[in-house]
């Protein structure tokens, strides 16, 4: 596998490239794919890239039925010197092979999936937008093949990867958005797969987004699944709060999932002599600090989502304001912090970024 040639079919028909003030969130995609695929005794095979297409399965395949699929999503951005930069893609392939594992999806390599991903993004390089809030969104997943109605890990599978120019992930983009705790309906529990990035943790979460939607709400944070009293994670990236100068996520306990931004923001905390701790936290300590006029920020933190702070929560039908439904210092310091590395337009202290040559 790692020799294999990746073989390349160009497009006979360049799309249009969008306009990049009016990107949104994972509607368009470029010009090519890569695709490999797997089989039981022969391994991952056949790595090629091809245009981008719709793809043929058996209606039988075992994805359709048992949702055996992992994905990672990563970004590259395009320096104004036209150097094209990817965020520490390592941690997404790093990643990928856990929810592999988790899945019963046979491992990839990761260092020739990472390879093929730079092959692809180079091919399309003209699709990266530059303009402020935008990236080209990359989205490796791999799907069950075999067609099957039994219930067993597939005996074959596919590795696809897509590109798509973005916006936003919120469309309030950096301004401040609103979050309902959910009390009805749980995410995952530990010892399930709340920690890997697999579809099926998606579609738990739709109806509880759908009902908070129509109450005036981006999405929901999610509490433990058995006592309801342990903040976990938001529907598409981890939670921090700042609370009387210190600042706090829930620490991983199986059940959420381990954030590339999560990791990327408490090291620069750490950096920045800013006190950060992981540890489990009650949605009701969050509530009396608020009482006390303790909370100073809360925001998440997403591949997506960059950093994105949170403006009101609302629990049981208390509504809590933050700063005011203002960003507040701490989330647009990490913000710009973060996306200037991205852009390679500030120094990238931590090695973070990975130049696509
Ligand atoms: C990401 O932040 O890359 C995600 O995968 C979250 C979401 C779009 C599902």
């Amino acid at each position: 596998m790692k020799d294999e040639l990746i073989k390349t079919t160009l497009t006979h028909s360049k799309k249009e490239i969008p306009n990049s003030s009016q990107l949104e969130f994972g509607r368009c995609f470029t010009d090519h794919m890569f695709i490999m695929d797997y089989i039981d005794g022969k391994g991952w095979h056949d790595p090629r890239i091809v245009p981008y297409q719709p793809i043929s399965l058996d209606p039988a395949a075992m994805i359709f039925h048992y949702g055996q699929t992992v994905f990672e999503g990563l970004k590259a951005y395009k320096t104004k010197d036209e150097k094209v930069l990817l965020f520490r893609p390592n941690k997404n392939m790093e990643r990928l092979n856990l929810s592999n594992e988790r899945l019963c999806i046979p491992k990839i390599d990761e260092e020739f999936v990472l390879d093929a991903l730079k092959q692809l993004i180079r091919l399309d390089q003209e699709w990266i937008p530059t303009i402020e809030g935008t990236s080209l969104y990359i989205r490796p997943f791999i799907i069950s093949t075999e067609p099957y109605l039994g219930v067993a890990a597939s005996k074959s599978y596919r590795l696809m990867i897509i590109l798509s120019p973005v916006g936003s992930y919120y469309k309030e983009g950096i301004h401040p958005v609103k979050i309902f705790v959910e009390r009805e309906f749980v995410r995952a529990v530990a010892g399930g797969t709340g920690k890997a990035k697999t579809a099926g943790n998606y579609a738990a979460s739709l109806k509880a987004q759908e009902l908070s939607e129509k109450l005036g709400y981006s999405q929901v944070l999610w509490l433990d699944g058995v006592e309801k009293k342990y903040i976990e994670e938001v529907g598409s990236m981890n939670i921090f709060f700042k609370i009387n100068g210190k600042v706090i996520t829930p620490a991983l306990n199986g059940s959420i999932l381990e954030g590339v931004t999560r990791n990327s923001v408490i090291q620069l905390l750490k950096h920045w002599g800013i006190p950060v701790s992981e540890r489990k936290i009650s949605i009701d300590e969050i509530y009396e600090s608020h009482r006390n006029g303790l909370v100073e920020e809360i925001f998440g933190t997403g591949t997506a989502a960059v950093i994105s702070p949170v403006g009101e929560l609302n629990w049981e039908g208390e509504k809590m304001v933050i700063n005011n439904g203002q960003t507040g210092l701490l989330s647009k310091k990490l913000y710009n912090t973060i996306t200037n590395i991205q852009n390679g337009e500030e120094p990238d202290p931590f090695d973070w970024t990975v130049e696509v040559k």
